[in-house]
């Protein structure tokens, strides 16, 4: 059995939301735990709004729980600085974000801030990028190649754990099969650990791993 990798103790978060022109605080997630094996695949589903995309935020630190504790390897996420902690942890969206460049600048970025072992021709070839598109201006690519380039910076951290948010949800069925399969590979070759957010049971199914639902601000086994 792998070790634990990121685990969530009963963590809660609070949103406010506008009823009637009062903000009212509504716990979105609550009590929640999870824990996560190196090197395992969790897919997470759930209703729109459930909190999925508040719960990836929560363990990169894109946003901070109301109560609880998040250990990334038993330590405490707020123990690491938040840079070297999506260093660690990387996140992919769900509408591909191109920086500003040539999709070698793109890729170059987490080489360039942390001198990782990884050059851009590995990471290209790995995210299925082809050669003649390094030096294209990432803002002009399709959505299904911009998300390869998110894939790829993602990547080129050197990332141990990967959150993803409904990556595949803006592509077309073939480039959503592609994108899932470089996904899987990756996992393999890799040793990640994914949580993986979809809103699609077929894509869960496909994609195999453990499959969890966020209901009434809880994970249930789906
Ligand atoms: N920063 C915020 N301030 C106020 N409300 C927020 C904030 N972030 C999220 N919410 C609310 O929290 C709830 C959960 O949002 P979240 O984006 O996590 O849902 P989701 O499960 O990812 O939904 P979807 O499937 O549509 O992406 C929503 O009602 C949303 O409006
Ligand atoms: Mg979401």
């Amino acid at each position: 059995m792998n070790p634990v990798h990121l685990e969530l103790k009963n963590v809660s978060k609070n949103v406010f939301r506008r009823v009637n022109n009062n903000m009212v605080r509504t716990q979105i997630l609550s009590n929640l735990d999870l824990k996560v094996n190196k090197g395992e695949l969790v897919t997470i589903m759930g209703a729109s709004g459930s909190g999925k995309s508040t719960l990836l935020r929560l363990i990169n630190r894109l946003s901070e729980t109301d109560s609880g504790i998040i250990l990334l390897k038993g330590n405490d996420i707020r123990s690491y600085v938040p840079m070297e902690l999506r260093r660690r942890i990387g996140m992919v969206f769900q509408v591909p974000v191109a920086f500003k460049g040539s999709v070698r600048d793109n890729l170059s970025f987490g080489i360039k801030l942390w001198g990782g072992n990884t050059g851009i021709e590995t990471l290209s070839r790995d995210t299925g990028i082809p050669g003649n598109l390094l030096d294209a201006d990432a803002g002009q690519l399709s959505t299904g190649e911009k998300q390869r380039v998110s894939i790829a910076r993602a990547l080129g951290n050197q990332p141990e754990i990967l959150l993803l948010d409904e990556p595949t949800s803006s592509l077309d069925a073939v480039s959503e099969q592609r994108i899932e399969k470089l996904l899987l590979d990756l996992q393999k070759e890799r040793d990640l650990t994914i949580l993986w957010v979809t809103h699609e049971k077929e894509q869960a199914q496909r994609i195999g791993g453990k499959r969890l639902i966020l209901r009434e601000g809880r994970l249930e086994h789906a």
